[in-house]
């Protein structure tokens, strides 16, 4: 549970004093140790930080997934509060926040997703990333193969049988990762099928180790808000649809793909939004910017980060944190935030 003598340490000085016991030493302690995680997160940030944005790209999960915040990493980490251990997240996707807080930081992850060769594939990652590079490094990247491997997965979608684990996440992260979008039973992309990305892209998957404990359960967000009811969370839903709030830019859903987005059109924002309402911890929420997300999160919300600002791409409307009659375009994004 702790990764070594130090974080059991820390952890123990934080109860002391959070009982009401601590002592005028433990108390010095436990500020000494929020500032020292304080002086990593900082020290990581700093890592960070860009020229033309203000933070640059972290892609540490071996998969490409649509709407990944590899570019948000940066924004996303300085809305946390400073040494927090443990984050729960219950839109894991492609991980690109939870995997830059677990190998970066050390922080625990307790995630899920709706998808379950995605889960199936996480879990493989973390529990078993030698036996899927050996999987992987079988088969070859070309349109055959390709053609075969989605054959074999759309199958197994339909059926839900006839597959191991290893089998499942090695089929689900070779037709995910080379195709184009990328998109879940997708078409192939001629950028990916090519032998040096391929080698590359599967070294990843063999190289990659947690830092701390990092778990991947196939269920709905609901029932993570059930388990954990006083932890930080960090949610990253589905964005709102047109459907569902007209001045949303986004038209149709994605998840787990444009043809069958069984998991974004008709997902329920109203339950999300009761979930994070009651929830008793913290929660860090990205979102899209549309009328219907700030009505809703007008309380928390904390910024319109930059990580898609749209600047420079046609746009000529009044930036929300600016005031009327500046011309600043607005970034698609929203960040809300309570600690
Ligand atoms: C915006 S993506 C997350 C992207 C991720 N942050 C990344 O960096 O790659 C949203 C995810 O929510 C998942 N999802 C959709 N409905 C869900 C539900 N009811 N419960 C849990 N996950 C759900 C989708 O499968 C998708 O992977």
């Amino acid at each position: 549970m702790f990764r070594n003598e130090k974080d059991r340490n820390s952890v123990a000085d934080i109860q002391s004093v959070d009982s009401g016991s601590g002592s005028g030493h433990h108390v010095k302690e436990q500020q000494n140790n929020l500032w020292r995680c304080g002086m990593k997160k900082n020290e990581f940030l700093h890592s960070l930080r860009g020229t033309k944005q203000k933070y640059k790209r972290l892609s540490l999960s071996p998969i490409r997934y649509a709407g990944g915040k590899s570019l948000a990493v940066g924004h996303i980490v300085e809305a946390l509060p400073n040494g927090i251990k443990r984050i729960i997240s219950p839109f894991l996707g492609g991980g690109s926040i939870e995997t830059a807080l677990n190998l970066r930081l050390g922080v625990e992850i307790i995630a899920c997703d709706i998808l379950e060769p995605l889960v199936i594939y996480w879990q493989q990652q973390i529990n078993n990333p030698t036996d899927l590079y050996h999987e992987l490094s079988k088969l070859r990247p070309d349109k055959e193969t390709y053609k075969e491997v989605k054959n074999q997965l759309k199958r197994y979608w339909e059926t839900k049988k006839g597959l191991s684990d290893l089998e499942v996440a090695t089929l689900y992260f070779f037709n995910h990762n080379l195709s184009y979008g990328p998109s879940f039973l997708g078409w192939a992309s001629s950028v990916y099928l090519d032998e040096g990305r391929y080698k590359k892209m599967i070294e990843r998957v063999r190289d990659f180790r947690t830092e701390a404990s990092f778990k991947v359960s196939c269920e709905s967000f609901e029932q993570l808000f059930e388990k954990y009811p006083t932890d930080f969370f960090y949610c990253d839903p589905p964005y709102m649809l047109k459907d569902d709030c007209p001045t949303s830019k986004m038209f149709a859903g994605i998840y787990p793909q444009r043809n069958f987005p069984t998991h974004h059109k008709g997902f329920n924002h109203g339950v999300l939004h009761a979930c994070l309402e009651n929830h008793k911890g913290g929660f860090v929420l990205s979102y899209n910017h549309c009328e219907k997300t700030t009505q809703l999160y007008k309380n928390y919300i904390k910024s319109h980060p930059t990580w898609q600002y749209t600047m420079g791409q046609g746009e000529t409307r009044i930036s929300f944190n600016r005031k009327e009659g500046t011309n600043i375009k607005l970034s698609h994004e929203i960040l809300a935030v309570k600690i």
